[in-house]
């Protein structure tokens, strides 16, 4: 936990044990920019419940490192008032280095994805940034199997995890919450998402920590609700997100050819993205 005198931001054990206990979900919202986050937290905020906010490696960049995201976090927790828990998390960190250098910037959560490499390979580097990681901490979410689609512009297919793959990266590596890949895609989905729920209820049941449902965005409410059930307690959201917020700046911008403030354009799309975060967070049924 990082202090910031009355603010301070949390990792996500607390928040996930609840969520698990109490069968509901925790919303993790990818941002983008300054003006993202502010929406997140200020919604979030209204709706007294805890969020995660989460960056990939691309988002960071974009954003100009993990230093300027902590900075531009913090200050927004402090100037508005935010006494909601706030996680700040790495999406998808490619490797030790990445998860090492949003560690040292103030980030109180990583997710190691090293699930592009072999089992072996992924549990010894999902090992080094625990190590590094728990020390501080700093809590660890890993993924196994592959989730499939795209993401910050990078395609990949999907392969399911299985059982014996999910005990063996859990047990050798102790991490605090695992992503296991069972069909959902990252992006929107071709046709309707079909997800392994028998085999999430089942890792739920031999493992003793929170998973996690990559892929948000696009699943029919009733399989969030399953997957919920199954043991799922955070659910990662970007491109409805996205979606939401281009397609209300696109109307603006067609209903206002005149338009130039970009503080206005920007924010033509914040109703959009507070609406959406409503939605998930009612169907996610999120408490603090
Ligand atoms: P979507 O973009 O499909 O909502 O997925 C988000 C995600 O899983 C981030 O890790």
């Amino acid at each position: 936990m990082i202090n910031l005198g009355d603010y301070m931001l949390v990792n996500f054990n607390e928040m996930l044990a609840k969520a698990k206990k109490e069968h509901f979900a925790v919303p993790h919202f990818n941002i983008n920019n300054l003006e993202w986050t502010k929406y997140i937290l200020e919604k979030c905020q209204e709706l007294e419940v805890p969020v995660i906010l989460g960056v990939s490696e691309g988002a960071a960049k974009y954003m100009g490192g993990f230093d300027v995201i902590a900075g531009m976090v913090k200050g927004l927790i402090k100037d508005l008032n935010i006494t909601i828990p706030v996680c700040l998390h790495v999406d998808h960190g490619q490797s030790f280095e990445t998860c090492q250098k949003a560690i040292d910037a103030g980030f109180t959560s990583v997710m190691i994805d090293a699930s592009k490499h072999e089992l072996s390979e992924n549990i010894e580097i999902t090992k080094k940034v625990v190590d590094y990681a728990h020390v501080r901490g700093v809590s660890v979410e890993a993924e196994v199997g592959h989730i499939g689609g795209t993401e910050d512009n990078i395609t990949g297919s999907a392969t399911n995890a299985t059982l014996s793959e999910c005990v063996e990266l859990w047990e050798y590596t102790g991490i605090d919450a695992l992503a296991p890949a069972l069909g959902s895609v990252h992006g929107f989905y071709k046709g309707e998402p079909n997800l392994d729920f028998e085999r999430m209820a089942e890792i739920n049941e031999t493992l003793s920590i929170p998973l996690v449902l990559h892929g948000g965005s696009g699943i029919p409410d009733d399989k969030i609700r399953r997957a919920i059930e199954c043991g799922t307690s955070k659910i990662n959201v970007n491109t409805e997100l996205q979606a939401a917020w281009t397609n209300a700046l696109r109307q603006f911008l067609n209903e206002d050819k005149e338009a130039y403030d970009p503080r206005k354009v920007i924010g033509s799309g914040e109703k959009a993205i507070k609406d959406k975060i409503e939605e998930k967070v009612r169907l996610f049924g999120t408490k603090q």
